[in-house]
């Protein structure tokens, strides 16, 4: 796997201490599928010296371009959220194994938390154009108005959509896992994607397993090499090998496999 230079082409702060850029990287938005990410850096420094894992929020094939989402939590992504059009990163990817797509007809779930709506905009979008409407919903949760980052990238690709904060300040008051009961009862979820922080997941993958049906969880974890070789982003899971690399054997997972109270501990 090579390392490509991609271009930002866009910046748009999408909520404080949240950036969309927009990346010049033909390569990588021909191959992308939803749940895959790109390993950043910004050319030329090495400070800091490790890439950071980010994952796919849209592609254009036709014009070569990825969207990435970046939240502002340490130095490497508060570098990412300031930098301007036309500063090159030096990028490798798309990497990692994304989101299964549903059979045809088959309804599908989407369940985001915070950031974590990126890699479940890019499904969203793939399942409206492969299945055509009526066959995606969408719940996103945050702690407050801003943290519901990109609602409308997410809420335009879903036929129903309802979103919560934890403050009541937008949607319903509450977190997202409250909705979950009630539209799992209505018996046409056939699939449940998931992506945001892991007690979040951790209990969709309860109420999914509960209930028989079938979840997939985006997880994230610290990365080193990002290709599958340093052994640096292990879980725990219940497959052989028992600890299994977010980046090469993930970051996508079948929620029944991974060990969430250990993961979550
Ligand atoms: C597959 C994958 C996809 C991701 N997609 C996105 C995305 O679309 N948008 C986005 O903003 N972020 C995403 N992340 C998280 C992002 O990679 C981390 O926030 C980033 O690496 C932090 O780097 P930093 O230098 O800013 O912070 P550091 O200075 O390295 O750390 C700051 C804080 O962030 C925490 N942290 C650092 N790295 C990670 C990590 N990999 N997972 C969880 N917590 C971490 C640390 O515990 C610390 O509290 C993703 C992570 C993975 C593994
Ligand atoms: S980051 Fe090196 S093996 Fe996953």
């Amino acid at each position: 796997m090579q390392s490509v230079e991609a271009a930002i082409t866009r910046r748009e702060e999408a909520a404080p201490g949240h950036s969309v850029l927009e990346l010049d990287c033909p390569t990588v938005a021909a191959e992308a599928q939803p749940g895959q990410f790109v390993h950043v850096r910004v050319t030329g420094t090495d400070d800091p010296l490790l890439r950071r894992p980010i994952s796919i929020m849209l592609r254009d094939q036709h014009r070569g371009r990825i969207e990435i989402l970046v939240r502002s939590v340490g130095r490497g992504t508060e570098m990412l959220t300031h930098l301007g059009p036309g500063t090159p990163l030096d990028i490798i990817g798309p990497l990692g194994k994304g989101f299964p797509l549903p059979e045809p007809g088959e309804r599908a779930l989407l369940i985001a938390g915070g950031v974590g709506v990126a890699p479940l905009v890019f499904l969203a979008d793939v399942l409206q154009l492969s299945h055509g409407s009526g066959y995606v919903r969408g719940l996103f949760g945050g702690l407050n108005d801003d943290s519901l980052v990109c609602w409308q990238d997410f809420a335009g690709r879903c036929e129903e959509f309802q979103a919560t904060t934890e403050d009541g300040s937008a949607g319903t008051q509450g977190l997202v896992t409250d909705l979950l009961p009630a539209q799992i009862a209505r018996g046409d979820v056939d699939r449940v994607y998931t992506c945001g922080p892991r007690p979040m997941m951790a209990k969709v993958a309860e109420e999914c397993a509960a209930t028989d049906v079938p979840c997939w969880a985006s997880l994230e974890q610290f990365m080193g090499c990002g290709i599958g070789a340093c052994l640096g982003c292990v879980i725990p899971t219940r497959l052989q090998p028992r600890h299994q690399r977010v980046c090469k054997d993930g970051p996508v997972f079948n929620a029944t496999d991974v060990l969430w109270e250990e993961l979550t501990a």
